[in-house]
């Protein structure tokens, strides 16, 4: 009986401080201790089945292994608690020291960020900005703009009609250039006008590197009595040298649209070669900018405006300008279907 228990002693004190899980140690306890077929619990029951003198220094014996083994179990118990404390502290340990995690931020298109910078010139200009809608009817986008049915001059333009055909007799499209916003303005306001007018606008053609189906401009207008081609030249100057930074050179060329008179296309001096000729303007030392002009008589007429300078009536600069092209020189972007197609790769690099 007492090798009996020297036996449990032995493997008692190895094993339950090697238990590293309470389920162990509670495996362990029952092993030993347990109520119906603990080891030393079976030799305590036995105790009665010996001999007197035996059964004291036995039960003595067992009664101090009994006392030992809770000693040990409450200390491994102990130790378990501690210990997963500690894991506990190791797993939700936070280095304050680490470089955070970079939370991604997206970023405004080329084309807006242009476009606010555009709008900031001209804003320190004393000009406003106002929109018009992209679904215009045909008196807005032509017949106003001294563009009648049937004039030739609406080839320049490829349209995209609308469906139905009317809407309250009017025919329907979605507008060529952001002009139509001159008439809608002037409707509405008396001169003197500062304003420009940014917005998408549709032509109805086949899509390659330089053109697409829809596409920004911005217009411009300034209507008040005595405005001249000199006032056009000296804000235009302004734009493109605060656009570009530095003094800019500009040169006007006659052109022909039927909303202005005279009309011009304004070239810039190339920026990339300082007019020498090279890849950029095609070896013509020029870049073409936008078109312009001095407003026709025949829109002034079509929003009531007074056109006869000698009568009291006003004079004014148009001019319309593509954005697209501007965003593609300023980053060297060379094909237009990227400003619209959605490739986060071309649109991460701005
Ligand atoms: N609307 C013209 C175009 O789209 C540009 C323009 C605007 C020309 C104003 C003259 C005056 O081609």
């Amino acid at each position: 009986m007492l090798d009996e228990l020297n036996r449990i002693r032995k493997s008692a004190s190895l094993e339950i401080p090697a238990a590293h899980s309470s389920e162990r140690l509670e495996a362990l306890r029952i092993q030993f201790l347990g109520r119906e077929q603990g080891a030393l619990t079976l030799i305590l029951r036995g105790l009665k089945d010996l001999p007197e003198s035996e059964r004291k220094k036995v039960g003595a014996a067992a009664n101090r292994l009994r006392t030992d083994l809770e000693i040990l179990f409450a200390h491994q118990r102990e130790t378990l608690k501690k210990g997963a404390g500690t894991s506990r502290l190791l797993s939700e340990r936070l280095d304050v020291t680490r470089p955070g995690i970079r939370v991604r931020r997206g970023h405004l298109h080329p084309i807006t960020q242009v476009l606010r910078k555009i709008e900031n010139i001209f804003l320190r200009m004393g000009f406003t900005v106002a929109e018009g809608p992209e679904i215009e009817t045909e008196y807005y986008n032509f017949d106003a703009l001294n563009i009648p049915d049937n004039h030739p001059a609406r080839d320049m333009w490829d349209t995209f009609w609308l469906k139905p055909e009317r809407v309250k007799s009017e025919r329907l499209l979605l507008r060529t250039h952001t002009s139509p916003v001159q008439i809608r303005y002037m409707e509405k306001n008396a001169p003197p006008i500062r304003i420009i007018s940014p917005g998408v606008v549709y032509r109805y053609e086949a899509t390659d590197a330089s053109h697409d189906i829809e596409f920004w401009q911005i217009e411009g207008l300034m209507v008040d009595r005595h405005i001249s081609v000199g006032n056009f030249k000296a804000v235009i100057s302004r734009f493109f040298s605060d656009l570009f930074g530095g003094k800019v050179e500009i040169r006007l060329r006659p052109a022909y649209f039927p909303f202005v008179e005279p009309g011009f296309e304004v070239d810039v001096m190339c920026l990339q070669c300082r007019g020498q000729g090279c890849s950029v303007c095609s070896k013509t030392g020029w870049l073409e900018m936008m078109g312009a002009g001095m407003v026709h008589p025949s829109v002034f007429k079509a929003v009531g405006y007074n056109p006869n300078p000698t009568t009291g009536g006003v004079q004014g600069f148009a001019f319309g300008m593509g954005l697209d092209r501007l965003v593609m020189m300023n980053y060297k972007i060379p094909d237009v279907r990227l400003m619209r197609g959605g490739d986060l790769r071309f649109l991460k690099q701005f």
